[in-house]
C-alpha cells in the first residue's frame, strides 16, 4: 500500500521544474485578512518549490481585495467589480518591473486567486500575458462527511474520521486543516462534518465546542462547518416530549440551540438534514412535510446566515415487490415537487443525481425539473460507494458531466441540469453542488488515483463547463507529471475507468448489480430483488427491465418533463444505457444496435474485463517515468481490479446464461478455456462448498480448508491436459476479511510462488466481494513451461477466520503486450 499521502502528495505537490519566470516570488498581502495571508503563504510555497529555489528575481506578486489593489495602485485600470468569491489576475508592468495582481471580490477570492495562479503554473499556462477574471458558477460547493462520533466513517474506504475518535472531536485537528488546504485548492467552501444518520449526539453541549474547534482548523483556509443534524434531537437529546415542528417549543428549541452555536463559530454553515428516511426520524411522524420541517431550521438559522440543506432522498425502503405499481424512483419527486414555493428562501433541495442512490449509471432525477420556487443542489459521491470502493479505478467526472449537462427541457426549453443548479435556470438565488466525500485518515480517499475524484468535484462545482477531459489533464500535470507521455496516458485511462466499470458490472439501465443490502461491493445479482428496497430490475426467463411507463408501467417517465418524457416513454427513443432501467423487455428484445439484450449482456462483460485489463497494460507503459512508489502501488491496485472484473463478469454471464438459457453467439458464456475447477481436483483435506450467491463462483462452486489441528494446509491437485506451451498460471481464491491464508502454487512438486491472502476486502464468508485472483507469471513475466501430464497443485494454508478457500486455477497464454511490467 501507499505512503501516508499529505496534501502535497496530492496535487498540492508543486513539484519543481514548472516554474514560470513570468511570476515573481516576491509576494505580499495588501491586507491583514487571515485567508490573504494563507494565500500568501501558499504563493511563497508554490512558487518556490516550483522555481527550485530560485526566485525569479524583480518585481512583485500581491494579494488583496479588488479595493486594497485600487488603494495600492492609483491610476491602474482595475475591474469595477466581481461576483462573490471572485478573483482577477492580471501580470502587468509597474514602474518598469512585472507586477502579479491576485484580486479577490472579497478575502475569499483572493485566497481561491491564489490557488488559481499556482494551478497555471504548475500545468504550463502561458502566463506572460495574464489577465483573467474568473467567478464560481455556484454558491454552494460542500464536500460532505458520514463521519460518525465514534471515529468510524460511513462509506469511508481509507481508515478512521479526521475528526472525531470515541465519541469526541479530536485533540489533533492537523488533518482537517490540511483537508481545508486541499478543498480551498479547488474552491470548495463548506465541509458538512458528521453522519447523515444518528446525527443527535452532534448537538450535544461539549461536541458543539468540539466542533468550534474544527470550525477553527478550517477557518485559515475559507471553508466553513456544517453539520448534519437529527429532526428528533429536541426529544432526543433536548428532553422535549416531541419534535413536532409545528410545536413552539420545538421552534424555540431549534433557535436557541443555533443562537448556541454561532455563539461558537460565528461563520458557521448551516445544516444538513436526512429526514424520513432509512430509519431516521421525520417530520411525518406528526403528519408535517419537509418543508414544514426544514423552515423551522431555516428560520433558527436565518438571522445569523446559515442554509438547510434538506435532502430529497427520502423514501419508503418497504416497498411490496409484487406490486407492479411501486417504484422507489417516484419517491423524490411525488414527496418534493408538491411542496415547491414552501421552503424558506434559505432552503436548499439536496438532490441525488438519480432517482435512485449513486449507482453507476441511473438517469438524472426528474426532481431537478419539478422545482421552480426553490433552491436546488445536487448531490453526487466521491467516495466509490458503489463504484468499486476506491478498489477500482473509475474517474467519476464523465459520469457527473452527463448529468450536469442532462438538458431536462423543463417549460420546453433548455435548462440543462447545471443550469438549474446555478439558480439560472429558474432564477433562484441559491444553488450548487454537495460532494460525499468519507476522507479518511490514512490516506484521504485510500488511492491516490482517486484524488482526481475530489479535484474534479472541485472543479466542476466551481465551474461545470469544464470538460472531464481537461480536469483529468489539469490534475494530472499537478499529481504525477508533465510528461506529455504520462499525461496523455493517465488521461486515457482515467477517461476509460467509468465506461470500463459499467461494462463490467451492470447494463442498459440495470444499476450496480452488488449486494445492495450489504456491502455495495462485490455482484449479487438477487440482493436488489424481492425485497423492499426498491432497486429491482425485474428479470426472469423470459426478459428483464422494470417498466417505468406511463402507459404500462410505474408512471415514473411522467414525471421528466415533456420533450424528456416523450424519449423515455418508448423504447425506440430511450437510449440504449437506460432501456432496462425504463422499460421491460424480452431477452431477445433488439437494441438499437440490432444487438440482444442477452448478448448485450455476454458481450459487454467480456469487452469490460478486456477494459480493465486494458488500464494495467497502460499504466505499464509509465515504468520508470513516475514516482516509483506510485507506479507500484497503482500496478497492484490495477492487477486486483482487472482479477475482480473477471469476478465481475463470470458472475453475471453464468447467472443471466442460466435465466435466459440462451446460449453466447460467440460461445464465451459457460466455456472458460484453459480453467480447472478446485472441485474438480483431486483433493486433501480441502472440502467442496456451495457458494451464495452461487454466480459469484465459476459453476456454484469452491473448496474450502476447515483442518483439524493435526493437518495444517489442504491441498488441490490438478493434471494439465492442454497444449504445451508457456502460461501464466492464475489462481482464484476467496481473501477472507477475517484472517491471513497463505497460498502455494506448485509445478511437478516444486513451489513456485506463495502469497498471502491479506487484502482488506469485504465479507467474511466468500464471495464475488473477496473473490481475488493471484496471477503467477513467471521469471521476469515469460510465464511457465507447461505440457500435458505437468501436475499443478495448490496448497492453502487456513487460520481461523480464512479458510483458504479457492474457486479455480487458469492456465493463460503469455501475454506479449507489456513486458517491462510484469
Ligand atoms: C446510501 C448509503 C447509506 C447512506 C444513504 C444516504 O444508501 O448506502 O450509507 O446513509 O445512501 O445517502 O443517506
Amino acid at each position: 500500500m501507499a505512503r501516508a499521502q499529505t496534501e502535497d502528495q496530492a496535487w498540492l505537490r508543486y513539484a519543481s521544474g514548472t516554474a514560470h519566470s513570468a511570476i515573481p516570488a516576491s509576494v505580499l498581502a495588501l491586507g491583514t485578512s487571515v485567508l490573504e495571508q494563507s494565500a500568501v503563504q501558499e504563493l511563497q510555497r508554490g512558487i518556490t518549490g516550483m522555481t527550485e529555489a530560485k526566485a525569479a528575481s524583480g518585481g512583485e506578486t500581491v494579494v488583496g481585495t479588488l479595493d486594497e489593489v485600487r488603494a495600492a495602485f492609483p491610476g491602474l485600470a482595475i475591474p469595477a467589480h466581481i461576483a462573490a468569491h471572485g478573483f482577477w489576475l492580471k501580470r502587468t508592468l509597474w514602474h518598469g518591473k512585472p507586477l502579479v495582481i491576485v484580486a479577490g471580490s472579497n478575502p475569499h477570492g483572493a485566497l481561491f486567486g491564489a490557488f488559481d495562479l499556482l494551478r497555471r503554473i504548475a500545468t504550463g499556462a502561458d502566463l506572460s500575458h495574464l489577465d483573467a477574471i474568473e467567478t464560481p458558477a455556484m454558491s454552494i460547493r460542500w464536500v460532505d462527511e458520514w463521519d460518525n462520533a465514534s471515529g468510524t466513517v460511513e462509506r469511508g474506504y481509507d481508515g478512521r474520521s479526521i475528526f472525531f475518535e470515541g465519541g469526541k472531536v479530536r485533540d489533533d485537528l492537523s488533518e482537517a486543516t490540511a483537508y481545508a488546504r486541499l478543498l480551498a485548492s479547488v474552491g470548495i467552501n463548506g465541509c458538512n462534518v458528521n453522519n447523515v444518520n444518528n446525527a443527535a449526539p452532534f448537538l450535544e453541549p461539549d461536541m458543539i465546542k468540539g466542533l468550534a474547534r474544527i470550525a477553527d482548523a478550517m477557518r485559515p483556509w475559507g471553508v466553513r462547518l456544517a453539520i448534519s443534524v437529527d429532526i428528533a434531537s429536541p426529544q432526543k437529546i433536548g428532553g422535549l416530549k416531541t419534535f413536532d415542528p409545528a410545536d413552539p417549543a420545538v421552534k424555540a428549541w431549534w433557535a436557541a440551540k443555533v443562537n448556541e452555536i454561532y455563539q461558537q463559530i460565528p461563520d458557521f454553515a448551516g445544516f444538513t438534514v436526512k429526514a424520513d428516511s432509512e430509519g431516521q426520524p421525520g417530520p411525518a411522524s406528526y403528519g408535517r412535510s419537509p418543508a414544514d420541517a426544514a423552515n423551522v431550521l431555516a428560520n433558527a438559522l436565518a438571522p445569523h446566515g446559515g442554509v438547510v440543506l434538506y435532502r430529497a432522498f427520502v423514501y419508503n425502503n418497504h416497498l411490496d415487490y409484487n406490486d407492479m405499481k411501486a417504484d422507489r424512483a417516484r419517491a423524490a419527486y411525488d414527496i418534493f415537487h408538491p411542496l415547491d414555493g414552501q421552503f424558506a428562501p434559505n432552503v436548499i433541495v439536496q438532490i441525488k443525481y438519480g432517482p435512485i442512490d449513486f449507482q453507476a449509471e441511473e438517469p438524472v432525477s426528474p426532481l431537478f425539473a419539478g422545482l421552480h420556487k426553490t433552491n436546488e443542489a445536487m448531490e453526487l459521491q466521491i467516495t466509490q460507494e458503489y463504484l468499486g470502493q476506491q478498489r477500482h479505478l473509475v474517474y467519476l467526472a464523465p459520469l457527473w458531466k452527463e448529468k450536469l449537462d442532462f438538458d431536462l427541457r423543463a417549460e420546453n426549453r433548455s435548462t440543462p441540469v447545471k443550469e438549474i443548479i446555478e439558480g439560472k435556470s429558474f432564477n433562484q438565488p441559491l444553488g450548487g453542488m454537495i460532494g460525499v466525500s468519507c476522507v479518511g485518515r490514512d490516506n484521504w480517499l485510500g488511492a491516490p488515483m482517486a484524488m482526481a475524484n475530489l479535484y474534479a468535484f472541485g472543479r466542476l462545482a466551481w465551474n461545470p463547463n469544464l470538460s472531464a477531459e481537461q480536469i483529468a489533464a489539469e490534475w494530472t500535470k499537478q499529481t504525477i507529471s508533465t510528461d506529455p507521455q504520462v499525461v496523455a496516458t493517465v488521461d486515457k485511462m482515467l477517461m476509460q475507468s467509468w465506461p470500463a466499470y459499467i461494462d463490467y458490472t451492470g447494463f442498459l439501465g440495470t444499476q450496480t448489480l452488488t449486494d445492495i443490502t450489504g456491502s455495495h461491493y462485490g455482484p449479487n445479482i438477487e440482493a436488489s430483488e424481492r425485497n423492499g428496497w426498491g432497486q429491482w430490475h425485474r428479470d426472469d426467463t423470459k426478459g428483464i427491465g422494470m417498466d417505468r411507463t406511463v402507459a404500462t408501467g410505474t408512471g415514473f417517465v411522467g414525471q421528466y418533463p415533456p420533450e424528456v418524457a416523450k424519449m423515455y416513454e418508448s423504447l425506440a427513443t430511450t437510449p440504449d444505457k437506460f432501456q432496462l432501467f425504463f422499460h421491460h423487455v424480452p431477452w431477445t428484445y433488439k437494441l438499437h444496435t440490432g444487438k440482444t439484450v442477452i448478448q448485450y449482456v455476454y458481450d459487454s462483460h467480456y469487452k469490460g474485463a478486456e477494459e480493465a485489463a486494458r488500464l494495467g497494460d497502460e499504466w505499464s507503459t509509465l515504468k520508470g517515468k513516475i514516482d516509483p512508489q506510485l507506479y507500484e502501488d497503482e500496478r497492484a491496485r490495477l492487477e486486483y481490479q482487472a482479477g475482480h472484473a473477471i469476478v465481475w463478469r463470470d458472475a453475471i454471464v453464468q447467472y443471466f446464461l442460466k435465466e435466459s438459457g440462451i446460449p453466447d453467439a460467440l460461445g464465451r458464456a459457460g466455456h472458460y478455456p484453459g480453467r480447472m475447477e478446485a472441485e474438480d481436483a483431486r483433493l486433501t483435506g480441502y472440502k467442496i462448498v456451495d457458494i451464495t450467491p452461487w454466480e459469484d463462483a465459476s459453476g456454484g462452486k469452491a473448496v474450502s480448508c476447515y483442518t483439524n489441528s493435526a493437518q495444517k494446509t489442504c491441498t488441490a491437485e490438478w493434471t494439465y491436459s492442454g497444449k504445451p506451451g508457456r502460461f501464466d498460471i492464475a489462481v482464484q481464491y476467496f481473501d477472507l476479511q477475517g484472517g491471513v491464508a497463505h497460498f502455494t502454487l506448485a509445478i511437478n512438486g516444486t513451489e513456485i510462488v506463495s502469497w498471502a491472502a491479506d487484502a482488506k476486502l469485504p465479507s467474511r464468508r466468500p464471495n464475488g466481494d473477496n473473490s481475488t485472483r493471484f496471477t503467477a507469471r513467471g521469471p521476469d513475466g515469460r510465464g511457465f513451461e507447461l505440457k500435458p501430464g505437468d501436475v499443478l497443485r495448490v496448497e492453502g494454508a487456513p487460520v481461523a477466520g480464512d479458510p483458504a478457500a479457492l474457486d479455480y486455477i487458469e492456465v493463460d497464454s503469455v501475454k506479449e503486450s507489456a513486458p517491462g511490467a510484469r
